[in-house]
């Protein structure tokens, strides 16, 4: 069998934040089929018996007024630094406020007051480097908060007070080096959280404290050395697990445990020579059996009695295997280059 491919593995997971500007598009399409063509210097503008969609991307120039049944509305690629004044006025309705590839830098902490039924925002590819405390006093609605591509180093728990139904937190490439305490709190209902390619070193050890549905985990790109035994246990039903492309060489014993249902365990191109026994009890064959599949390549693996028991597990669950072929030994020097795979089988 071959590997699979690792571009599947770079799908952001669960809820795409992108999908409904996908539908806007094709309602769109469907529109301009009939023979309405879109004027390139005017916002697109959909109206529906749910409200009216606006998108606005350049040389469209901004309205100044919008229809006081907006629900949805996108502000993109326009790079700019600061948003009109009021532009949220007047549209208490908006449920979606995608705002990205702009060069925002500051936020100011009234400007959500307008729209308390917000559900989705999505800042991505923006220049925040923080974010005013009371940003979210009223946006006890939003369920999706994209932070995605800004240039945020730290984060306040502060900042986020006032979410209430977050289900999706992404917060990935920024640059984030430490995280507070207690920053997941209140978020019992996430499913996603997404802390790739930033620089965190280590993560406080009540990270997962608080959430209670975790489902997708990206901690991808990162600078992390040692899994601790605690984080993850307060997450039972976690089923996406990025560790890849970090700096980790110890993962504790207990890392994993309980983790019954995940589907997809990601520890590629770490530091790892060996495991720990018992790392892998509570996954794949004769456990939770993993959907999807678990990568360990790019490690540089010393294949001697120490791995006797990820050998087993290899061999059991080796249909799940991804990126076989670079998953080699680097030492002992008689089994350097070897696929641990073809030394796990003939142990
Ligand atoms: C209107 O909202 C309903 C319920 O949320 C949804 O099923 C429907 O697809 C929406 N219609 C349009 C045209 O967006
Ligand atoms: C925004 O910035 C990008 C990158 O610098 C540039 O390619 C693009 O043309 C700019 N767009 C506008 C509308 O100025
Ligand atoms: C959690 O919510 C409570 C009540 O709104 C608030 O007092 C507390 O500061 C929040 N904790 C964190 C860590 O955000
Ligand atoms: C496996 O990896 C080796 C060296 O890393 C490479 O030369 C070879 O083409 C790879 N084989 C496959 C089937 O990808």
């Amino acid at each position: 069998m071959s590997s699979w491919s690792p571009e599947r593995k770079q799908s952001p997971g669960g809820w795409d934040p992108h999908l409904s500007r996908i539908l806007f598009l094709l309602l769109l399409f469907v529109v301009s089929a009939k023979g309405v063509t879109p004027d390139p210097n005017a916002c697109l503008v959909f109206h529906s018996r749910n409200g009216s969609s606006i998108s606005c991307q350049p040389p469209a120039k901004l309205p100044r007024y919008l229809p006081a049944d907006t629900v949805y509305l996108a502000v993109e690629f326009f790079n700019l630094t600061q948003l009109p004044a009021h532009i949220l006025q007047g549209i208490p309705d908006l449920q979606e406020l995608h705002l990205s590839s702009n060069q925002l830098e500051d936020l100011s902490a009234k400007f959500l007051l307008p729209v308390p039924q917000l559900k989705v925002l999505d800042l991505t590819h923006n220049a925040l480097k923080r974010l005013p405390p009371g940003l979210f006093q009223v946006s006890a609605a939003l369920h999706t908060l994209v932070l995605k591509e800004n240039r945020l180093d730290s984060l306040e728990a502060s900042w986020l007070h006032g979410l209430k139904a977050l289900r999706h937190l992404d917060l990935s490439g920024n640059q984030l080096q430490t995280l507070p305490p207690k920053l997941l709190a209140n978020f019992t209902d996430l499913h996603i959280l997404d802390l790739g390619n930033n620089q965190l070193q280590t993560l406080p050890p009540d990270l997962l404290r608080g959430p209670l549905k975790l489902e997708w985990l990206h901690l991808e790109g990162n600078r992390l050395q040692v899994l601790e035994e605690g984080l993850l246990a307060p997450q039972p039903k976690l089923r996406y697990l990025f560790l890849n492309n970090n700096k980790l060489t110890t993962l504790a014993a207990g890392a994993l445990r309980g983790l019954q249902v995940l589907d997809m365990l990601d520890l590629s191109n770490n530091l790892l020579t060996s495991v720990p026994e018992g790392l892998w009890a509570s996954l794949g064959k004769a456990a939770g059996n993993m959907k999807v599949g678990f990568d360990i390549s790019g490690n540089p693996w010393i294949c001697d009695q120490k791995l006797d028991n990820l050998y087993l597990w290899l061999v059991a669950n080796e249909d799940k295997m991804f990126s076989r072929n670079d998953t080699r030994c680097a030492g002992p020097k008689a089994l350097e280059g070897q696929m641990l795979l073809a030394v796990a089988s003939s142990y």
